[in-house]
């Protein structure tokens, strides 16, 4: 059993404003019988719909955040949107998500500088880290710890109980191949075991609702970080009628 179970839903770069409204109104229903103490759900929509999405849940429990951020509050970068700017619309903010790393070529250094700013407007990042390929233990154990290392360089110790972390590796994202529950449970404790305040440590990589419950047991693990299934109401609601039970 666990004090707080976070749940966050990162819809990626999917949907329209109608299709995101159709749907934050479905898991607005749905929440209503399910809503209990200590679970804490956050969606993560995309930058188009975080201001129509903070009208909807409004006077629910639901929280917000963002899937990314720039690493100054403002200034001449064109296309860019800062945690000053999101601070009106979320309390969280996704950041190092694998896609950006691999795709947007983010760096260790550039997440530090993201994570810092984000919490100097008042946002809590859910820092993702994880690594790339299966393979040799020591190699992977090192790759993840460094992430984690580099992302609260010369952080505030006083902040640094704002932030949440979501273990992801790479291959298990997006593929169906969730990783093996109880490697999850030793990665969680590697990285919270490295950190010198424990903050909350999540699974995430293809998600489901008939997988869910084998991280949720796990006593390192805090929550889970979904993508494809929080898409569609119905699978995330089940996955969060499942959660339940693991809050006391
Ligand atoms: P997935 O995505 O649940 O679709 O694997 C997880 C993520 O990208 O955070």
């Amino acid at each position: 059993m666990k004090k707080e179970i976070l749940i966050v839903a990162n819809w990626k770069m999917y949907g329209t404003k109608k299709e995101g409204i159709k749907l934050i109104s479905k898991i607005k229903t749905g929440l209503n019988n399910l809503y209990i103490n200590g679970l804490t759900i956050i969606l993560c929509p995309p930058f188009t719909f975080l201001e129509k999405a903070k009208e909807l849940i409004e006077g629910t429990r639901i929280q917000l955040g963002a899937q990314n951020c720039h690493f100054l509050p403002c200034g001449a970068y064109t296309g860019e949107v800062s945690p000053r700017m999101l601070a009106d619309y979320c309390q969280y903010v996704i950041i190092g998500h694998s896609e950006r790393r691999r795709y947007f070529s983010e760096t260790d250094q550039l997440v530090n500088k993201k994570i810092k700013a984000a919490l100097e407007a008042g946002l809590r990042p859910i820092v993702c880290l994880g690594e790339k390929e299966k393979g040799n233990k020591r190699r992977k154990d090192k790759e993840v710890l460094d992430q984690a290392e580099f992302a609260i360089t010369h952080l505030d110790h006083s902040k640094m109980a704002q932030l949440v972390f979501a273990y992801e590796p790479v291959w298990a994202i997006g593929t169906g191949n969730e990783a093996d529950p109880s490697y999850v449970n030793r990665m969680s404790q590697l990285i919270k075991e490295s950190l010198p305040l424990d903050v909350p440590v999540l699974y995430g990589g293809s998600i489901e609702p008939d997988n869910v419950e084998g991280f949720l047991k796990q006593e390192m693990i805090d929550g889970v970080l979904i993508g494809g299934a929080s898409l569609q109401a119905s699978r995330f609601l089940k996955i969060i009628q499942k959660a339940r039970k693991y809050v006391s």
